[in-house]
């Protein structure tokens, strides 16, 4: 196809932004059957606004009059800055032309230009015991020079399907192992006397869970500046945070963190953020109160919300366990790939 015309999603040019969401929209209903379908809200909200750790640029490929494709790239500025995030589309009906290419040409021209050498990606890959899913992706980042370095297992909670009791036994049973620990909730902004604690844990983010030496991921640089800047940035968006800590009583040290995000516009999904327990405190059965405590707070606020997405490197058999123990089944497996541009 040679009339690709690939242009700035500007957030005020409402038609080209709902031509844009209806297009990601097709994508997942084709690739990604029981994934968050996009809230128009929460997109139309991302383009307007994002947190000062990050830069994004959106595109559009339009081709007949329609919008045939996409892609976002994210640059961190503080940390990690050889990277640009990718995601591509291109919508059902025009695959196998040319569209996905040229986007990718574009995207890693944008990512040299603003200094990247490492384009980091994800494509879909099935897992049994779930529906099959369409593995375009993996033929296209193949066949563009793309490797694959690391891979994550998507899942979900059906929440309508998880036994309270076998929750509450699990939590009781948690708290036995965890004698002298704290839990702390609370909804958008963290507590102030936590709050250097919760940067820590989210820098650790980075580096904690397990990944592969070729997935090119290096140290955050977060402080207390940027979680308030996050939280900011989210309440702004209209998302919801429903955070857990836990915190040493003793030392008053934050062992752990968990976060469940729920967007404007979306009634029936949720996604699940971070969760980490600092090093020095794990196998204490944190995770599972953190994790546990969090699931119960989100019932409380949105009785009707169905669904939480999670992902997990393959081998993260501990955050694994804690999962499926509360309910998480496998959806799909998101396969990272990486180009590192000439
Ligand atoms: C992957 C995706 C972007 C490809 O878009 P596209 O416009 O069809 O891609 P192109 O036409 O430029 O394909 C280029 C090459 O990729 C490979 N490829 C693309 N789709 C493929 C498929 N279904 N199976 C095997 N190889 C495939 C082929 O080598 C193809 O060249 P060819 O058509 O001459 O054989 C599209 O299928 C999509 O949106 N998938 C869901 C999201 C996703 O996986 N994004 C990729 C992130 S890296």
């Amino acid at each position: 196809m040679s009339d690709i015309e690939i242009l700035p999603i500007d957030p005020l040019d409402a038609d080209l932004v709902a031509a844009w969401i209806a297009m990601q929209n097709a994508v997942i209903e084709h690739d990604l059957p029981g994934d968050a379908p996009i809230s128009t809200a929460h997109q139309r909200l991302r383009l307007l606004l994002h947190p000062a750790a990050v830069a994004v640029e959106r595109y559009a490929a339009r081709a007949e009059g329609r919008v045939v494709g996409g892609f976002e790239l994210v640059l961190f500025l503080k940390d990690n800055q050889h990277l640009a995030n990718l995601e591509l589309e291109v919508h059902p009906d025009f695959r196998r032309r040319g569209i996905g290419t040229a986007l990718l040409a574009f995207a890693e021209e944008r990512a040299a230009a603003l200094g990247r050498d490492t384009v980091l990606s994800a494509v879909t890959d099935s897992v049994d015991g779930a529906p099959a899913m369409d593995h375009a992706g993996q033929g296209f980042a193949k066949a563009r020079g793309y490797a694959s370095v690391d891979n994550e297992i998507h899942r979900r909670n059906d929440l309508f399907a998880v036994a309270s009791e076998d929750l509450e036994r699990l939590y009781a049973d948690a708290w036995e192992k965890a004698a002298g620990y704290e839990l702390l909730q609370w909804v958008g902004r963290a507590p102030d006397d936590i709050v250097e604690g919760i940067a820590e844990m989210r820098a650790r983010m980075y580096t904690d869970p397990p990944m592969s030496e070729e997935l090119d991921i290096r140290p955050a640089v977060y402080d207390v500046e940027r979680v308030r800047d996050e939280e900011r940035v989210r309440a702004e968006r209209g998302e919801l945070q429903l955070a857990a800590a836990v915190r040493e009583v003793a030392t008053g040290e934050v062992a752990g963190l968990t976060d469940i995000l729920v967007f404007p516009g979306e009634e029936d999904h949720a996604g699940q953020n971070d969760t980490i327990v600092d090093p020095a405190h794990r196998g204490k059965r944190l995770g599972t109160v953190l994790k546990v405590a969090n699931q119960r707070l989100l019932r409380a606020y949105r009785p009707k919300l169905r669904y939480v997405h999670t992902w997990n490197a393959e081998v993260n058999s501990h955050m694994i366990a804690i999962n499926e123990a509360i309910g998480y089944r496998p959806l799909c497996r998101d396969i990272d790939v990486q180009k590192k541009l000439a």
